[in-house]
Order: structure tokens, then C-alpha cells, then sequence
């Protein structure tokens, strides 16, 4: 079976880890952590970093700095991880969806201006499987609202849109380094942002709001979203080498993208004139004409030994949110479809020349 995904670990990361074990620095604080934070804010153009312990919680502490009130929204899009809709909520807002952009699955920007009210608070944009969103028409809503944007660039590392790096154009990022992304700490995430004050809040909500003038006193409270030292290790040295890694995966979007051109019945990732694609994953989408949806072709390509993943169920057809009061009935066409014809293929920064052939061949097979 090839795999849909696989971390590449090295030499490199092991004698890092190895420093944290032989030194005792082995919890939430050590080199690694400060060297990771920094280096990995330089490298997305932003001032300041704070590790957390995943993705998810990045987004949460992310909502938290926003300190939002009951009624307050956030815009984001249905097409993505039930975390950005659920930070929302555990912040305390609202959120609001808009539909999926046909092209590049990413949230549909034309969408977004007739959302906002009064009580618009932020837009997150998700940049989807390595490809960024078109961010000029969000930075033109979010000066004329007054709003802050928060970016989850947890799929789209070293992915850049108009020659900036994602993670690097709003006012806070997020990221998960878990072991499906391009760089991995195991677990981990990271908040990046440019406001000082919004740093000092997600480091303090982080690890419980201790008071800076006197431990074990708090005056609000926080929680514990620490990353180790052990983690961040992992995460530089996976850093010192994202070069490579960008390359594999922007050679995997190549080599796909040849294999399969021209196959009848796929809509295969775009790559638009602004935008970097990294192709954090792979994906595919289905014409309904092969009278397949993703599931049965995901059954095939399976049998033919090749692992593959469906692509996300929108924020609105999910019935934990509807619980909560929000979405039921709401309709996003574009993400209904993708949701049920897409799926992807294997991504993994192992994958070989020989793989990838093998996968192309098992997609054109089940096509036949
Ligand atoms: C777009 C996006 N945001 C957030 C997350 C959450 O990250 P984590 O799994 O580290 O909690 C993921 C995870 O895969 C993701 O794809």
C-alpha cells in the first residue's frame, strides 16, 4: 500500500532530541523552543512566534487575543478543519461561513463583503492543501472594517502569495506542525503575529495566565498550550532543511500534475499566477459523469494499493455545530460537491518517482 502521507525524519532531528535528553531540557522550556519561535517567525516575515502544543489550540489562543464579545463574528469558510469553526465558538463568537472558491477549494473571496455586519470582529482565511488564498480583496474588507485577520496557514508552509510567505499576511497565523505537515513536531503548533500586545496575550493564555509580577497569582485564566523543548528540537531541524521539503512536494505537484494531464473526469490543483502552490497534499476532484463519488473511488484506488484521504465536510454539515445553532440548512454548493468528489492521493515527503507513476496509473485504471 502507498501510504498517503509519511513524515522524513533525519540525522538531524535526532541529535537534537538527543541534546534535550542527555541535558534535562526536555519540558516547555530549552534552547530549541526560543531558536524554533524565532526562526520560524523570520522565515514568515513576522516578529514574533509563541510554539503551542498543536494547531487547533493555535486557533483558539488566536480567537482568545481577539476577546470577543457574545454576538461578535468571525468569518471564515465551510471548506476546512472543524478546528477554525470550533475556535470560534470556544472564543465566544460567532462564526459565519462563505463557500469554497471552484478553482482553488480555498474560501471564495467574492463572498466575504456580503457578510459583514456590524458585529464583524476578524476573517480567517484557510489556505487549503498548500495553496494560499487571494488575500488583496480580505486586506481591502478588513482596512475599510476595521478588522483583524487571522490566517491559518497550518497546510500551506513556505506556500507564498504574491511573493510573501503565508503566515505572513495577517495580523496573526497559525500553524499545526503535526506529522502530515510539511515540517512536523510530532504534535505542535505555532501563533505568529506583528502586534507586540497581541504576542504578550497568546504567551500568556499559553501557560495560564500566570502574572508576570507574581507567580500563582492570575487575574484571568489561561491554559496549558505548551510545547516541549523535545518538540520544538524535532521542528528546527526540520526547519534547517524545509528547502528540501518544499521541493519534494513542489516536484510531487509536477510530477502528478504531468501524469495525470488530460485524464477525463478529474479536476486536478491549480496553481494561480499569484500564488506558490506547495502541495501540502494532492487532491482531486471527481466529475460526477464517471458516475463515481469519492468514496467508490477511493475503495478502488485502495484495492490497487493506493491510500487515499476525502477531502473535508463542510462547516455546515456538521451536526455537533448544528447543535450549537449554527448553519443548519445553510447551502454551499461548491463545498457540498467537492466534499463528496474530492479525495487525495498520496503526498508524502517518501513519495518516489516510481510511487507516484504506480498512483497516476491506479487513478486512470479506476477511471477506465
Ligand atoms: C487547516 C488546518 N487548520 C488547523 C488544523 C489543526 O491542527 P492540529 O491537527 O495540529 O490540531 C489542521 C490540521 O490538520 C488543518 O489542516
Amino acid at each position: 500500500m502507498i501510504p498517503v502521507n509519511e513524515p522524513r525524519i533525519g540525522e538531524q532531528e535526532l541529535a537534537y532530541v538527543t541534546e534535550c535528553l542527555r541535558t534535562g531540557w526536555i519540558s516547555s522550556a530549552g534552547r530549541f523552543i526560543e531558536e524554533f519561535e524565532a526562526r520560524w517567525a523570520a522565515y514568515c516575515g513576522m516578529p514574533y512566534g509563541i510554539a503551542v502544543s498543536n494547531g487547533t489550540v493555535a486557533l483558539e489562543a488566536a480567537v482568545a487575543c481577539l476577546d470577543l464579545k457574545p454576538g461578535d463574528e468571525v468569518i471564515l469558510p465551510t471548506f476546512t478543519i472543524i478546528s477554525c469553526a470550533q475556535a470560534v465558538v470556544y472564543g465566544g463568537g460567532v462564526p459565519v461561513l462563505v463557500d469554497a472558491a471552484p478553482r482553488t477549494w480555498c474560501m471564495d473571496v467574492s463572498q466575504v463583503a456580503a457578510k459583514i455586519t456590524s458585529r464583524t470582529r476578524a476573517i480567517m482565511p484557510v489556505h487549503i492543501y498548500g495553496h494560499p488564498v487571494d488575500m488583496v480583496p480580505l486586506w481591502a474588507l478588513a482596512e475599510q472594517h476595521g478588522l483583524t485577520i487571522i490566517e491559518d496557514a497550518a497546510e500551506a508552509h513556505g506556500a507564498t502569495y504574491r511573493g510573501q510567505r503565508c503566515g505572513g499576511l495577517g495580523d496573526l497565523s497559525c500553524f499545526s506542525f503535526y506529522a502530515n505537515k510539511i515540517i512536523t513536531t510530532g504534535e505542535g503548533g505555532m501563533i505568529l503575529t506583528k502586534d507586540a500586545k497581541l504576542a504578550e496575550r497568546a504567551r500568556s493564555l499559553r501557560n495560564l495566565c500566570f502574572r508576570p509580577e507574581r507567580r500563582f497569582y492570575h487575574t484571568e485564566l489561561g491554559h496549558n498550550f505548551r510545547l516541549t523543548n523535545l518538540q520544538a528540537a524535532v521542528g528546527l531541524a526540520q526547519l534547517e532543511r524545509i528547502d528540501d521539503l518544499l521541493a519534494h512536494k513542489r516536484w510531487m505537484g509536477g510530477r502528478y500534475a504531468e501524469l495525470l494531464a488530460g485524464t477525463p473526469g478529474l479536476t486536478l490543483p491549480v496553481e494561480e499566477p499569484w500564488a506558490t502552490n506547495v502541495y501540502w497534499m494532492y487532491g482531486l476532484v471527481l466529475d460526477e459523469a464517471t458516475g463515481m463519488d469519492a468514496v467508490v473511488f477511493a475503495r478502488r484506488l485502495k484495492a490497487l494499493g493506493v491510500e487515499t484521504r476525502p477531502f473535508f465536510l463542510g462547516m455546515h454539515e456538521q451536526p455537533a455545530l448544528w447543535e450549537e445553532g449554527y448553519f443548519r440548512g445553510e447551502v454551499y454548493p461548491v463545498a457540498e460537491r467537492i466534499a463528496r468528489q474530492g479525495l487525495y492521493l498520496p503526498s508524502g515527503l517518501t513519495l518516489t518517482n516510481e510511487q507516484a507513476v504506480q498512483v497516476a496509473a491506479a487513478v486512470k485504471a479506476c477511471l477506465a
